[in-house]
Order: C-alpha cells, then structure tokens, then sequence
C-alpha cells in the first residue's frame, strides 16, 4: 500500500527503484525547482504537464503513504525573469502571492531562492516568503557588512534518519544591500558549527558544473540538489550523486530516494543501474551489485505532473480565481482601444486567400484557423502570456499590442509564419514576404520543446503543409 504511492506515475522512467520490490526507503526527498512563476500548463492538449495544484496533491499523498520525506523547493519559482515588466505588475503580483500561499499549503521544509525570485525586491522577497511560511535556506547570502541574511544549514529527523541541509543560492541578488560569499567557503563554514547526521545534502540553485566543483572541494556530501532549468533524468554520480530539481515550470518533481541497510556512503546512481544491467551474464557484477546493495543506496527519478495525476481542489481554486482575476483585470483597464481591422503591417489570411486559394483552404483545415478559440474556451484571451502564439501580430510594430485589439489578427494565421504581408499583398513580390522552411526549426517559436506535446517534424509538418 505505501509503496504504492511513491510509484505514481513516471513519465520519464531514469530507473525504477533498484531496493527488492517490498523495500521502503528510509528517506525520499520530493524536491521541485525553476517554476518560473508558472501555475498551470498552457492548456496543449497532448500532454498537459505541471499544475502547482498537482505538485500540492503529490506532496499530500507523499505524506499520507508513511514514507519519510523532506520537501522542498530550489528557487526561481515565483517570477519568470529578473525584472518584473510593467503591464505584467499586476498580474505577477497575484501569480507570486498564489505560489506563496500554495507554497505554506504545502508546508515546504526549506527553499533556497533563485535569482528571479527577486524581481519584486527584497522587501518583495520577505513579503512572499512570509506568505509562504516556509524558511529561506542560504548559507552563502550575506549583509554589505557581512552578516549572513538567512539560516545555513538545517537539521531534520525524519523516521530514523537524520539529515542536514545546507543552502547554498550561489548567485549574488540583483537588490541593494545583498552579497553572496563563494559556495565552498559557505559549505565548509556552515558544516563545521553543525552536529553530524546520517545524510548530509547541500540544496542550491548552482549550476552543475560548480555542484560538481563543491563535491570535489568537500567530501562527506551524500548529494547536491540543483536547479539549473534543464531536465536531467540520470544524475551525475562522478564526484557524489549531483542530482538536480524538476524541470522548468513546475512540470515535475524530483524524487531521490534513500535506502539506509547500514553505515557507510550512499550508493546508486550510474553505477547501480549499470551493475543492474549487466549482473544477469556477468558473475563479477552480481556479486560486486550483491555487495553494494547490502549497504545504503540511493535512487532517482522525475515524477511528472501530467493530467492524470490528481489536483489539489483548494489551490486549483486559487488558480482559477488568478485565470479570472487576470481576464477582468485587463477588461478594466481603460477604454478598450478598437479592434484591429488591417490598417497596419497585417492583412490577415483572407486577404492572403485571394492569391492562394490552395493555401488558404488547406489552412482552414488546420488547428491554426481556430487556435484563438482555444483561450476563449478557457477564459484566457485577454491573458498576454497566452495570447502570442495564439494570434497574429502581438507585440509587433504594425500588429498589436492590448489583447483586446486583437480584432482580426485572431488565431494562427499566414502571417503567424510569414510574417507581415501589407506589402508582398499590395505587390506580389515575392521578396518582401518570409517564405519559411519546413523543419521543426521554423514551427519552434510556438511549438516549443518544453511544451512537451510530442511535436515532431514527421508528424505535424503533414498536416499543415501547402507547398510542393
Ligand atoms: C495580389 C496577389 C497576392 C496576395 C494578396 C498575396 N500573395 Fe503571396 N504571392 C503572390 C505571388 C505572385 C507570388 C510569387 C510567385 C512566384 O514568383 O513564384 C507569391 C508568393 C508567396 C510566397 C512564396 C515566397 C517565396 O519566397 O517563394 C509566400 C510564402 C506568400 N506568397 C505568402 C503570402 C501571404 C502570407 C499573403 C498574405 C499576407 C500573400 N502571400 C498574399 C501573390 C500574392
Ligand atoms: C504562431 C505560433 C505557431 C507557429 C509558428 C506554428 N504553430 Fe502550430 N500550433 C500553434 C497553436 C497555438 C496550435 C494549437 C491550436 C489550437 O488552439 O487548437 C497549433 C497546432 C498545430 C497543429 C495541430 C496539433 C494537434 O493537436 O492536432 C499542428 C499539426 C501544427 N500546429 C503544426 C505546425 C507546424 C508544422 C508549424 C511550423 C511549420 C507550426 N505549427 C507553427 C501555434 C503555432
Ligand atoms: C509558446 C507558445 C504558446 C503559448 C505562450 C501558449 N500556447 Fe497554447 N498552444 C501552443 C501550441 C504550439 C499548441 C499546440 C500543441 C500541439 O498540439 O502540438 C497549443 C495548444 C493549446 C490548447 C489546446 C488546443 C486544442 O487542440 O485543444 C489550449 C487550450 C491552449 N494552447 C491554451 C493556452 C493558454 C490558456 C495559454 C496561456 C496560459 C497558452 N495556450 C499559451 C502554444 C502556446
Ligand atoms: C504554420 C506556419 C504556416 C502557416 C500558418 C502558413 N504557412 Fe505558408 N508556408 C509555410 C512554410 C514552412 C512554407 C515553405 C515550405 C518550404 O518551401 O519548405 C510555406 C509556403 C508557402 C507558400 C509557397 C508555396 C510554394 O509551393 O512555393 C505560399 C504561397 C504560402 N505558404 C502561403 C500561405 C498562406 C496564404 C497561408 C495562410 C492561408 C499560409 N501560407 C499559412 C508555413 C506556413
């Protein structure tokens, strides 16, 4: 039954747990990391991943299986960027305050911030860490005199286990008054006020090639949490197991599990999977795999919060009333400005169709002829993070730049991919309009990789194709 739960499913499988089948681990560590202000997934149809509501229902059911656990969160996790832009004050403001409040829902253990969770400032900075009733993990964040800003390193019981974590933010804050000492140095001066522990875990938000550089500089650490945005399904075990967070926007959790059977260092990763694989032809590897597996080990994976995971009703509430609240929002702001109507560098696919009937039919055949019913569906139109690829010409000179001025600029039209067709429709000339090119290349600005739908050259260039 308990076991049950810490299977749910993976999407990506690194490996599966390499304990016997029935074996509990002593300590999993349910950890997440870059969520770039991110609350919901775009709403794509194939694959849906990340909902901070999911990683709340995980967290939830992590608890109730009895299995000990440490959760926590390694930063870049409220703003996408390091500067908050103007017309998204508002709607940033309410996103970060809707992560801190799921954040203390949670009840995270610990969170090592990143550089963009500063975007609204230091006093910005306390205000949602406040919210998020969670401590600030940073052995390395000091006062201009020195002083050190945050706790260093905290201390855990956790079934049998004793575990001490060390924050290291590994970057210097872009507000007044904040500076950072190098990452070695804080580790080693932190470790040496703390009582030993089973487990000791340094959680940063450095990238991997300085985690590896501060395994190499001190020995004893049983792993190196990262987030450095990028998805890294096998860990890097070469200097200690340097694992790192969930990918980029809140898509997945990263899960290191911990198996204690004695004393001594934990073991796993590369070495355990390819001792695995080989241990059925090769005598000397069953017996060298019999051996480590009788002392402690360690296992990873990335747990995905796809849509067959399970939601936190209270925090996709929250979700909801910010989708709303962001509609409204821009509703309100001012006497909405007129439709576009082609006056600009657009002249929209109809247009276009005068000269290309072939190409137009095919296109109104496509998903793209109606992407902009996609938001309307969900409520989301006037929602400047979505409406982009969703529409003609946002934020172009010549196009526009109100989500309610979309007008005919609707959907994914020619010009989404041709670029503006004023001129090449006025002349024919073939030289003043983007031809484009059939590769993933070119469909990438909105198909983007991270979307994670499964876009591939093969199986969506057909569809849209009316070229010969
Ligand atoms: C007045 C007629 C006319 C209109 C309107 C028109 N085109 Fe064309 N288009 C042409 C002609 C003529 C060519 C060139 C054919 C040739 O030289 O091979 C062309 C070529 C193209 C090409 C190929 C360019 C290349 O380098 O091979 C693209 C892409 C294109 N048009 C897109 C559009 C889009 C998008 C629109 C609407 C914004 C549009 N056209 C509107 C007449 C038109
Ligand atoms: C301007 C942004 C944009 C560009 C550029 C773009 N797409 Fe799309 N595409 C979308 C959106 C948005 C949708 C979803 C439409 C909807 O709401 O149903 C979509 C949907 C699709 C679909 C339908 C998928 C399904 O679920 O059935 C295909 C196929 C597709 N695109 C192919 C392409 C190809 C191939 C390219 C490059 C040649 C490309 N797209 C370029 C935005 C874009
Ligand atoms: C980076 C470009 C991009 C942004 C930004 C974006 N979308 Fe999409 N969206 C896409 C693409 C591409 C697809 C098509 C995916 C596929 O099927 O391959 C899509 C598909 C969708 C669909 C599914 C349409 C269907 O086929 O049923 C919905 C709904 C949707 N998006 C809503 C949203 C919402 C809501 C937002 C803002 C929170 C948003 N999108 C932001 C690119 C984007
Ligand atoms: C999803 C992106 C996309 C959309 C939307 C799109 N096109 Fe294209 N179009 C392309 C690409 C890519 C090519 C070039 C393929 C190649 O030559 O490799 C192309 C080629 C063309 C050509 C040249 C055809 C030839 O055989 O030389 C014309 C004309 C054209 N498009 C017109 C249109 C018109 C008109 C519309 C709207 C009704 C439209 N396109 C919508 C991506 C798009």
């Amino acid at each position: 039954m308990r076991r049950s739960l810490i299977i749910f499913g993976l999407v990506f499988v690194g490996w599966m747990a390499v304990g016997a089948e029935d074996e509990h681990p002593s300590l999993e560590l349910i950890y997440s990391g870059d969520r770039s202000g991110k609350v919901q997934p775009c709403g794509c149809p194939k694959n849906p991943m990340g909902h901070i509501g999911r990683q709340a229902a995980a967290i939830t059911a992590h608890r109730a299986s009895g299995t000990p656990g440490l959760y926590f969160d390694l930063g870049n996790t409220f703003y996408e960027s390091l500067e908050v832009p103007t017309v998204l004050r508002q709607q940033w403001g309410r996103r970060a305050a809707i992560i801190a409040r799921s954040m203390a829902r949670m009840k995270l253990d610990f969170f090592v911030p990143g550089p963009t969770d500063f975007a609204a400032g230091l006093p910005g900075f306390y205000r949602l860490m406040e919210e998020a009733k969670t401590p600030v993990l940073a052995a390395d964040l000091v006062t201009e005199s020195g002083r050190q800003m945050f706790p260093g390193v905290l201390r855990f019981q956790r079934g049998d286990t004793t575990v001490r974590v060390v924050g290291i933010a590994g970057f210097r804050p872009a507000v007044d008054g904040v500076s950072n000492r190098e990452p070695v140095a804080a580790v080693q001066k932190a470790l040496a006020g703390a009582e030993p522990a089973d487990i000791t875990l340094v959680a940063s938000h450095l990238d991997k090639k300085r985690a590896k550089a501060l395994a190499k500089a001190i020995p004893g650490i049983d792993a190196i949490l990262i987030a450095d945005q990028k998805l890294h399904l096998i860990p890097d075990t070469k200097a200690g197991p340097v694992v790192v967070g969930s990918s980029k926007e809140g898509k997945h959790l990263g899960i290191l599990s911990f198996y204690k059977r004695g004393d001594g260092p934990y073991v796993g990763g590369m070495r355990l999977r390819r001792l695995k694989g080989l241990a059925a032809e090769d005598e000397g590897a069953a017996t060298e795999l019999e051996a480590l597996m009788a002392g402690n080990t360690f296992t990873y994976k990335i747990h995905g919060l796809g849509e067959e995971q399970p939601m936190d009703g209270v925090v996709a509430a929250w979700v909801k009333s910010y989708v709303h609240f962001v509609g409204k929002w821009e509703a309100e702001q001012g006497e909405a400005p007129p439709g576009y109507s082609g006056d600009g560098d657009f002249v929209g696919s109809e247009r276009c169709g005068l000269c290309h009937p072939d190409a137009l039919a095919q296109w109104k055949t496509t998903k793209h002829s109606h992407a902009y019913d996609s938001l309307v569906h969900f409520g989301q139109q006037l929602d400047r993070e979505c409406i982009g690829c969703h529409t003609a010409g946002w934020r172009h000179p010549g196009g526009f730049s109100d989500p309610r001025a979309v007008g005919m600029l609707k959907h994914v039209q020619c010009e989404s991919c041709h670029g503006p067709g004023k001129h090449h429709a006025q002349s024919g000339n073939k030289a003043m309009i983007i031809r484009g090119k059939a590769e993933a290349a070119f469909c990438e600005r909105c198909h983007q990789p991270d979307l994670e739908t499964g876009f591939t050259e093969a199986s969506h260039m057909p569809q849209v194709k009316h070229w010969d």
